[in-house]
């Protein structure tokens, strides 16, 4: 592959003529002692204002937690072996965000270790994938991890009711807190109930890390080490980045400072689409990566935009607006190192990340946060703050409110419906799409509001499985053919915690399509009149309104029963060859 080596022999770059800028960019940072600032904690790198400084002080402990972690491997070690003697086949991840998507990336990465519990993680309150992933496991020989670094999220709070009421039935009050384990921080309200409920063990995690930050903590290596990972292994690789985006290499040579400046610089020529290749068997990093970019760049009205999972295309099928970065473990092979090539060839900027085996992930979390800080800087933003997540939140919790009062939730106003779908909005782009009758009609003209430098927002509150997956790649392919936009994916609420703070904080670039479904079956919350259903309706509500009311362009589809058969019917309207509408 023709990439010639300006990181190390590792990371590679192609940059297209965009090597000024990006010098200007390291140029800047290295007058304003960039990496050694970082290093230093020094908040006055990102913000001026006093309110933003007191948050970021308190925000950069993951620079040093790998080596905090490695003098806590006996500790874990001790712990994993007793969770495995005891028998435990299940290690189960209650949380969401940055307290999940770790494990979620080490789960899919690594798999099940023979002799060792299998890892699952549930960020979804979707009934049908809640009820699915219990379905798998041996409920009494599971161990709960509830994981919050706030200890106050609704969806962890739920789940973690749920299960020990479900782990409860079977085990009786007096061990089912035997079943449990906490990851949170010091003196918070899940410290507390764990200590109510008789959790196994509390992790009372370091509380300068943010959740998008925490991956080397206990938050992402106690569950790891549960499935028998190679902790140590893990925090050597990440303690080599560190050393490679050290205080004292002050410009290209600093790995993490070269990636941060690239992101930021090109970003800020526009090339703000960053589209991420990523290879088995660490395809899935792309979400861990899509969360920390997205939720630390998008906001006051800047961003990049993190592009995971999409579809490989020809050259032709991207617009000026991408950058793109492969992660595979060793070089591209086959159609991807021909894609990738044909990148290069056509002039788009290219970058390589070359793992030497999945391990090097820690590696990654590593350089991936001090890029992202980095990045942060090159754009003027706090990348350790997510001010507009709240909105949703609040949203969500004045809609719950209602729906105790009146027994329902409340509806966005229809503007078709066809063959069971039924096609939404709010009043603002209901206008803009009057007279459009029926699916195709509809998607036609949403599709037509796409501008240059756009990108296309799918958000899907439905069970995450293999068929669905396929059908949105093949939606998306379609998106992009009649576009030319950027398209994104996100199951619900999983990505509320992720791309969401882009899509409100960000620039008005995103043109969204909200999927929703009815659910066949339904699995209630101790101690609240309603179920998951109801939580994960008022939580798609919630963003709904929240996009709403900062005018971008959204309309929702709601799929009814037979969620394939409206996925099915969503790609036909794509792909339909009729003259979109102008608007
Ligand atoms: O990066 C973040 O701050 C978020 O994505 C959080 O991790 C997410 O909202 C979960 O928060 P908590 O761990 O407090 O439950």
């Amino acid at each position: 592959m023709p990439l010639p080596p300006t990181f190390s022999n590792h990371h590679q770059a192609a940059l297209a003529g965009h090597e000024p800028a990006v010098k200007a960019a390291l140029d800047e940072l290295e007058k304003s002692q960039a990496a050694m600032r970082i290093w230093k904690k020094d908040p006055s790198l990102w913000t001026p204002d006093a309110a933003g400084e007191k948050v970021i002080a308190n925000s950069l402990g993951w620079l040093t937690v790998a080596r905090t972690m490695k003098e806590r491997l006996a500790e874990l070690a001790a712990f994993a072996e007793e969770i495995r003697a005891d028998g435990f086949k299940h290690v189960v991840v209650l949380g969401m965000g940055g307290s999940s998507l770790c494990p979620e990336v080490l789960r899919r990465t690594f798999g099940q270790r023979a002799g060792w519990p299998q890892l699952h993680v549930v960020d979804s309150t979707v009934p049908a994938t809640v009820l699915r992933v219990e379905r798998e496991l041996d409920l009494a020989h599971s161990i709960f991890i509830v994981a919050s670094k706030s200890g106050t999220t609704t969806e962890p709070v739920m789940f973690h009711r749920y299960f020990y009421d479900r782990v409860r039935s079977v085990a009786g009050a007096a061990k089912a807190g035997r079943q449990f384990i906490a990851i949170t921080d010091p003196g918070t309200q899940l410290a507390k109930d764990a200590e109510r409920d008789g959790f196994r063990r509390v992790f009372l995690n370091m509380p300068d890390i943010g959740g998008r930050y925490s991956a080397l903590s206990y938050f992402g290596m106690v569950p790891f080490a549960l499935a028998g990972g190679d902790v140590a292994g893990f925090l050597d690789r990440a303690l080599e980045a560190a050393a490679a985006c050290g205080p004292d290499l002050t410009g290209a040579e600093n790995l993490g400072l070269r990636l941060g400046a690239t992101l930021g610089a090109l970003a800020l020529q526009g090339r703000d689409k960053l589209t991420i290749i990523a290879e088995p068997p660490i395809d899935s990093v792309g979400l861990w990566i899509e969360q920390l970019v997205a939720e630390s760049t998008g906001k006051v009205g800047r961003g990049i935009v993190p592009i995971a999972g999409e579809p490989l295309g020809a050259p032709a099928e991207y617009g000026s607006d991408r950058i793109f970065v492969y992660l595979g473990t060793g070089a591209p092979q086959g159609t991807t190192a021909e894609v990738i090539e044909a990148l290069v060839s056509a002039g788009h900027p290219v970058l390589a990340h070359l793992l030497r085996d999945p391990l090097d992930l820690g590696a990654e979390f590593f350089l991936w946060e001090f890029a992202t800080a980095v990045a942060g800087a090159v754009l003027g933003v706090n990348p350790f703050d997510q001010p507009n997540v709240q909105e949703s939140k609040d949203n969500t919790r004045r809609l719950l409110a209602d729906y105790v009062r009146d027994h329902k939730l409340a509806a966005l106003q229809p503007i078709a419906a066809d063959h069971g779908v039924v096609i939404s909005s709010d009043a603002q782009n209901a206008a803009a799409l009057a007279g459009a009758a029926g699916l195709t009609s509809v998607i036609c003209v949403h599709l037509a509001r796409v501008r240059p430098g756009d990108y296309v927002a799918l958000t899907e509150y439905i069970d995450e499985s293999p068929e669905h997956d396929a059908l949105l790649a093949e939606i998306r392919i379609a998106i992009r053919r009649r576009t030319g936009a950027a398209t994104t994916t996100g199951y619900g609420p999983r990505f509320l915690h992720s791309t969401g703070q882009l899509h409100k904080g960000g620039a008005d670039n995103g043109i969204f399509i909200q999927i929703t479904a009815a659910d066949s079956e339904d699995a209630p919350l101790p101690g609240e009149p309603y179920g998951f259903s109801v939580l994960k309706g008022a939580q798609a509500l919630g963003d709904f309104e929240s996009l709403a009311q900062r005018g971008r362009r959204a309309i929702r589809l709601d799929l009814g029963r037979d969620i394939s058969a409206g996925l099915r019917r969503l790609l036909a309207g794509t792909e339909h060859p009729a003259q979109a509408r102008a608007v």
